[in-house]
């Protein structure tokens, strides 16, 4: 996504209305591994999320969707490594920042909301406490200050009987209240920039969609840019901007939403389409077992082994991601124009 890059370098104002918030170019990240190849986690990964926008990034297990998020946020768990490419926040160049940098930025610009909350929570002091102190590291206010925006924000979560709350222990929450919690302090220093990765997936299924709501009115009322990670593609329908779909570390989809449900075009898309609709037929028809003699490595298109709609082709020459609508990425020789 050459455009996009290109957006940003062009960015007459970091942070305006309009322009590109965060903008990854060639990104490639890798896991070295003992006397084997390295594990290509993310491979010449582009995606931007422009102001205001809530782009959503789905893929099943293993795709490398938490990988990029913590490559954006500089915390890539060991052994990782960013072999190579561009990571452009709000026009800082955040591969050039130094820890100390990249420390001032995480929490105040961007902040994580990910799932298993308690273990995010320090089980020995009160958690409205814990979101005061987040505001204090980086907020140049008091305490009396830090408390009273942790208390709004407890109220913003919309924790019942917050005041009371404010006291608790993390123990002494439910699970969908101290995700909350976890949310509180993600968004308690009204950060440019919230990736959620997978951040429901432990909640059960009127929780979950409780607590997603929320969090789309309280990034859309601040004018928050947000990645939302989700192997469930049916949530972003309602929940995103845009949509892209991710497989074994590369981009393969990337588009608005809209035209991502009316016309998806990337097999592994309309595959995980497909397995969400009340069809068996139709999922019949797009979905391919990997056979257990057809090993993933050594195709050129990474998907082929899976891909009902499969050629020669597919497996000499690796597909670029082209742009077949407006602003409508696909990463295949063969894609496919209408679903039945
Ligand atoms: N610390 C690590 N060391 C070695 N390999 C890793 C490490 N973390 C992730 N990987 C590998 O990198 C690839 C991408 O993993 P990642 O956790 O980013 O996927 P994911 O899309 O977030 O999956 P999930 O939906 O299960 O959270 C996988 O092959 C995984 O095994
Ligand atoms: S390039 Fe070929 S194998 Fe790959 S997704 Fe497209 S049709 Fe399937
Ligand atoms: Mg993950």
């Amino acid at each position: 996504m050459a455009a996009a890059a290109t957006d940003t370098t062009m960015a007459p104002q970091a942070g305006a209305p309009g322009t590109t918030m965060l903008d990854i170019a060639g990104l490639n990240v890798s896991y070295p591994v003992y006397e084997e190849e390295p594990v290509r986690a993310v491979r010449d990964l582009d995606l931007s999320v422009r102001r205001g926008e809530i782009v959503g990034l789905v893929g099943e297990s293993g795709s490398g969707k938490t990988t990029l998020a913590r490559a954006v946020m500089g915390l890539l768990t060991q052994p990782g490594r960013i072999d190579s490419g561009s990571i452009q926040f709000d026009g800082k160049d955040m591969r050039a920042l130094s820890e100390n940098q990249l420390r001032a930025i995480r929490g105040r610009d961007i902040a994580m909301v990910i799932p298993n909350p308690r273990s995010e929570l320090d089980p020995l002091i009160p958690v409205g406490k814990q979101i005061a102190a987040v505001a204090r590291a980086h907020l140049d206010i008091g305490r009396a200050e830090a408390d009273k925006m942790a208390l709004d924000m407890l109220k913003a979560v919309h924790i019942p009987d917050p005041a009371r709350r404010f006291r608790a222990f993390p123990h002494e929450l439910s699970g969908g209240m101290a995700q909350r919690v976890v949310m509180a302090i993600s968004l308690v220093c009204s950060p440019k920039f919230v990736i959620s990765d997978d951040a429901t997936s432990g909640l059960d299924v009127t929780v979950q969609a409780q607590v997603l709501d929320l969090l789309r009115t309280l990034v859309r009322e601040h004018d928050t840019s947000m990645l939302f990670i989700t192997r469930d593609v049916g949530i972003t329908a309602h929940f995103c901007d845009r949509v892209a779909v991710i497989y074994r570390g590369e981009i393969v989809e990337f588009a608005k939403t809209g035209d991502f449900f009316d016309n998806p075009q990337h097999p592994y898309s309309v595959m995980l389409l497909a397995a969400f609709a009340h069809n068996p037929a139709l999922r019949n028809k797009w979905h391919k077992p990997l056979a257990s003699t057809e090993a993933e490595a050594g195709r050129a298109c990474l998907y082929a082994p899976r891909c009902v709609h499969r050629e020669d082709e597919c497996d000499a020459r690796h597909p670029d991601l082209r742009e077949l609508g407006t602003r409508h990425l696909v990463r295949c020789h063969f894609p496919v124009e209408r679903v039945a």
